[in-house]
């Protein structure tokens, strides 16, 4: 799909669920935030036809995110769903890492192809201030597992607040040297006030470049992060939504007053 600033959209990254194990200080408020009801949220067999759909008009490359997509019930059974459709051609997923000791091993069996895990600092005690209660050493054995079942490349997300020579960044970076890991460094974004950065490592926050669509949990196809135009496949039909978001892709982000990181999954 050519949207219309000649940008090709092949990517589609899918929120399949609102709710997290964690609250992180930049993503959710400590009371947490208004969760979705169930009946709001979209089943695997919609989200598996917007995939076919979106396969279909030109999309390859899924990214599986949340909240916390591990959070999701069932959700090996979705990979499984996923990974059947031979369109796609880079089926991945970010996780906080939390419960992925116990899931590495059955994501990579059931088709996943890689895996983001998201990381901010190595020092324990600022672990659990920063996701407000997280244990870090589970998210370490996460990450052995996934590097054990060949989830590869494994990236590291590690979201700072000024610059990569902050003290937390850098041990996060030779953590990653270390264990033969990527670092990605995701600047500190503010949907409200349209603060956002290029992600170094990684080519996200890169409007020009933009590649990308999103499905919220919720069902509505958004063309920008950045922005508040979303389209419901519920009330639209799932290919109107997919064209409209297409052709109404902005050309760059300005600020999003309706979401929230936890369900368009950052
Ligand atoms: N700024 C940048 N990244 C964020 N994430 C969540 N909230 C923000 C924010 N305000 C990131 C997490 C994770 C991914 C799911 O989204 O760090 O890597
Ligand atoms: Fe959960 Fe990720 Fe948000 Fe942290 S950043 S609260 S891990 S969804």
């Amino acid at each position: 799909m050519l949207d219309n600033y000649n940008r090709k959209l092949n990517y589609l990254r899918i929120s399949v669920t609102d709710r997290c194990n964690l609250r992180c200080t930049y993503c959710m408020p400590e009371e947490g935030v208004t969760l979705l009801s169930h009946t709001d949220i979209l089943s695997f067999e919609e989200i598996k036809d917007v995939v076919n759909e979106a396969v279909l008009l030109g999309i390859d490359k899924i990214r599986i995110t949340g909240g916390e997509p591990l959070v999701r019930k069932g959700i090996v059974a979705l990979i499984e769903m996923l990974s059947s459709n031979k369109g796609i051609k880079d089926l991945s997923m970010t996780t906080n890492g939390i419960l992925l000791s116990q899931y590495a091993d059955v994501l990579k069996e059931k088709g996943l192809h890689r895996i983001n895990i998201s990381l901010d600092t190595l020092d324990a005690e600022k672990f659990r201030t920063i996701t407000r209660g997280g244990d870090i050493e589970k998210v370490k054995e996460g990450i052995l597992a996934a590097k054990n079942a060949g989830l590869n490349p494994i990236k590291i997300n590690c979201v700072i607040k000024e610059s990569k020579e902050e003290a937390d960044a850098k041990a996060v970076k030779e953590f990653c040297i270390k264990n033969e890991l990527e670092v990605r460094y995701i600047h500190q974004m503010n949907l409200k006030t349209g603060h956002f950065a290029i992600v170094e490592g990684g080519d996200g926050g890169n409007c020009e470049n933009c590649n990308r669509l999103r499905l919220t949990a919720n069902g509505k196809i958004k063309p920008c992060l950045f922005n508040n135009l979303e389209f419901d496949i519920r009330e639209m039909g799932i290919k109107e939504a997919l064209l409209a978001a297409t052709s109404q892709k902005p050309k760059c982000g300005s600020f999003n007053a309706i979401n929230h990181f936890n369900n368009i999954g950052g």
